[in-house]
């Protein structure tokens, strides 16, 4: 039987405290890795390695941030001894009109989520070439990357550019033996997300009819995954945009369902409402 081995490897999951993150962290330890979680909330750090036992190493950090990056990585090294992995997990995003975008709410997501990947990935590339070691970096990009989607114009462009930076790094990096992967995930409802993406029960019926295996995702299969993807039984396996979402992807981007539904000013009434539950003032 195949087992996924990840004996001794350390492993930095970005957003590790909640959602897929959380989950990927749990399948990294059970296959005998060494997890740190990073953040902006240590509250929740802190609770989440406290649940998951020893394996799991919290530290906060601000990915949008050079210089939090360079001190997160920096101390990693210094107290565990090595670097192996970064997965470039932490994301922002929320439904809005894109006509009602504010400057800072587009940089808000890009800055999480692009700027952040690309910090550490910076950070890590550098790190290994100087100690000449092998490394992986692995992105959560999602399944709209290739094709846009409405009412999610910051996150479908900033991903984008992470799909970019995947591509890029998995080629200029390949002679140094970092392989640069992608997981796009498609529906895999956690807290974190339905709360921002999904603006009713109404509107999450109508989304569930599209999904061809009439089932979301589910976050073990996720997990499984990013294990193998960090294992060493894909030595092979770099530069791949990979996903995962029964097909969904096939039947367009995931939230133009939303126009096809409803009118306009109904859609930003939800989009409102949503906000002011999702936001402290
Ligand atoms: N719709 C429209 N604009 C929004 C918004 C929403 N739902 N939520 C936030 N914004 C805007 C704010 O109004 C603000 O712009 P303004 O100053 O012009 O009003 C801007 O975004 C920044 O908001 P702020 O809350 O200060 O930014 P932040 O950096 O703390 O938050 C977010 C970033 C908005 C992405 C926040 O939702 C977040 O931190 N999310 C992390 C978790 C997450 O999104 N997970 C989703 C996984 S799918």
């Amino acid at each position: 039987m195949l087992t996924i081995d990840l004996t001794n490897k350390v492993i930095v999951v970005t957003g590790g405290g909640t959602g897929l993150g959380r989950v990927m962290t749990e399948h990294f330890i059970r296959c005998g890795a060494q997890v740190v979680i990073c953040g902006r909330r240590e509250t929740v750090l802190r609770e989440t390695a406290q649940a998951l036992g020893p394996a799991v190493h919290a530290y906060s950090c601000d990915v949008r941030e050079w210089e939090s990056v360079d001190n997160l990585l920096s101390r990693v090294v210094k107290d565990l001894g090595r670097l192996d992995a970064i997965v470039n997990n932490a994301a922002g995003n929320f439904l809005a009109a894109s006509e009602t975008l504010s400057s800072r709410a587009f940089r808000a997501v890009v800055d999480i989520v692009l700027m952040g990947t690309f910090h550490m990935s910076r950070w890590a590339g550098a790190y290994w070439i100087e100690n000449r070691q092998p490394g992986h970096i692995l992105n959560i990009v999602t399944t709209y990357t290739d094709t846009g989607c409405a009412f999610v114009l910051p996150s479908a462009s900033a991903k984008a550019g992470v799909q970019a930076l995947t591509l890029s790094l998995a080629y200029e990096w390949a002679p140094y033996g970092i392989r640069v992967n992608a997981i796009a995930p498609g529906p895999f409802p956690t807290e974190g997300a339905w709360s921002r993406l999904m603006p009713g029960r109404d509107f999450e019926e109508q989304y569930k009819k599209r999904l061809p295996t009439q089932r979301y995702g589910r976050p073990e299969e996720l997990g499984a995954l990013a294990a193998f993807l960090l294992s060493d039984l894909a030595p092979y396996l770099t530069g791949a945009i990979i996903p995962i979402d029964g097909a969904e992807r096939l039947q367009g981007a995931m939230f133009n369902y939303l126009a096809q539904i409803t009118d306009r000013d109904t859609l930003k009434a939800a989009f409102a409402a949503l906000k002011a539950a999702t936001r402290k003032e």
